[in-house]
């Protein structure tokens, strides 16, 4: 049984569809056209879907019983040596379901012959990618179900600690570590509809369109479609063959989650650094200089960042093969999988690593109360106030406040750490209760519209959050 991955070209006529050829390859004509060498990955799929087929065949009286069984008896013999490491993939078999299928034909001699009735290689390799990202889909979005575990503990740990929140990267307003991580478990909870979104609309099974055309055959493609979890056949056998939005809509999926996994590590990178100290890594996910014994770099954080970079290429790659292809299948859609299984893969590691970040970072929280306090951060408090207590409209508040504000600055201090004077010189009808809204503590525990960044609320969010995800 052992074949060697022949890296010459085959002198004689293919094998499969041996009857008009008489010539063999070029070696580069061999080495372009095959896609074993990555579309091995597909091999679990493929054999899933040459099973259901065969049983299919038989309960329509296609094929016999008998060879049914031989067939899914030897399928069975392929996979495990396949698993076991025992399979040698041969390029001049070109691909997985020709690797397979001349295998079976090893096993079980002609019987092996009638799988491909009813079938090409065309709705086959449409079937088993479709399994293949069915399956992607459901693992990022379990992933994605852990991420938004690990957020959701460390909102609940830290709902009051108090830190700043940012427009512009300047100081805004205080807020919580807690509110700033249930921000991304919303923004991950829309990245696992959309994953869902994308497997609901891949969910029809395209095995049975043969070629393009259909077959003559009388199949069952119902049969087929239920017996691979799928919600039913596809409508049109053109398109059954033709179509690769499913995997685009699965790369738009990871782009727009690694968007976001990119803007948290991000803010990891800055929160970890010397000049933040916001929150802390551990050696677990930070490595040192080989040269500046100081350094923790937030390694992990800078690659998460960056994968998203090779998501995005990998859905603008397969968006511009598919573009413009006429119908039905072309050659060119070979070139979808190496795409996707690169931006599967970076796409799981982002996922994971960044949930592994989080569960392990440490907020510093008097740094981060600190630097709530700075800036100026409770202007708008002070502007309220004034709306609130004194009854001037909320444009002249935001007036009396900048004008506290430059007066602090000119002084070099905070805004609670103006005088009553102070206030007065602004605004006779000031009065010292405005010192009580200066503080971070009581504006973040004033934000209580729903939404907002009071504690309370945010742990009513992670509750809820809790519900809905986990
Ligand atoms: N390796 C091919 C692909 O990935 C499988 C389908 C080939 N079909 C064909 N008619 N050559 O697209």
């Amino acid at each position: 049984m052992a074949r060697k991955t022949s890296k010459t070209p085959s002198r004689s006529a293919n094998a499969l569809w041996g009857g008009r050829f008489s010539g063999g390859m070029a070696a580069i004509m061999e080495q372009i056209n095959a896609s074993i060498d990555f579309d091995r990955r597909l091999y679990a799929e493929d054999i899933q879907g040459s099973i259901a087929h065969a049983e299919m065949l038989a309960a329509q009286n296609i094929i016999s019983q008998t060879d049914a069984k031989a067939i899914v008896k030897g399928l069975h013999r392929v996979k495990s040596e396949i698993e076991a490491g025992k399979f040698s993939f041969s390029r001049a078999l070109e691909d997985i379901h020709m690797n397979v299928e001349s295998r079976l034909s090893e096993i079980i001699g002609r019987p092996a012959g009638r799988l491909h009735t009813a079938r090409s290689r065309n709705d086959q390799i449409a079937l088993d990618f479709r399994l293949w990202v069915r399956r992607a889909i459901d693992e990022a979005d379990a992933a994605l179900g852990d991420l938004q575990a690990a957020l959701i503990s460390q909102a609940e740990v830290h709902a009051d600690t108090i830190m700043p929140g940012f427009t512009h990267l300047q100081s805004a307003q205080p807020t919580t570590f807690g509110h700033h991580m249930m921000a991304y478990v919303e923004m991950i909870g829309r990245d696992r509809g959309r994953f869902r979104d994308a497997r609901a609309r891949l969910n029809e099974c395209p095995l049975g369109a043969a070629a393009l055309a259909g077959t003559s055959f009388p199949i069952d493609r119902h049969r087929t479609a239920k017996s691979l979890g799928f919600d039913r056949p596809t409508a049109n056998s053109l398109d059954s063959v033709a179509a690769r939005d499913f995997t685009i809509e699965f790369l738009a999926a990871c782009s727009i989650s690694a968007m976001h996994l990119s803007r948290l590590a991000e803010e990891i990178v800055i929160w970890c650094s010397a000049q933040f100290r916001f929150v802390k890594l551990s050696d677990a996910f930070t490595t040192g200089s080989s040269i500046m014994p100081q350094k923790r770099n937030p390694d992990a954080a800078e690659l998460v960042r960056a994968k998203a970079g090779r998501i995005i290429g990998a859905l603008n790659a397969l968006l511009i093969v598919m573009k413009g292809l006429p119908l039905t299948y072309g050659k060119d859609m070979q070139e979808d999988k190496e795409p996707t299984f690169d931006a599967a893969d970076a796409f799981a590691l982002a996922v994971a690593a960044t949930a592994g970040m989080v569960r392990d970072m440490k907020p510093n929280a008097e740094v981060l109360r600190a630097a709530a306090a700075q800036g100026y951060a409770t202007a708008t408090d002070l502007a309220d106030w004034c709306v609130r207590t004194i009854g001037i409209p909320f444009r002249e508040a935001h007036h009396v406040a900048g004008r506290a504000v430059r007066l602090a600055e000119q002084k070099g201090v905070d805004l609670g750490a103006l005088t009553l004077k102070d206030f007065q010189s602004i605004d006779k009808r000031i009065t010292h209760d405005v010192f009580k809204v200066l503080t971070v503590e009581r504006s973040v525990a004033s934000r209580t519209s729903y939404g907002g960044t009071a504690p309370a609320n945010v742990r009513r969010q992670a509750r809820a959050a809790r519900k809905a995800w986990l």
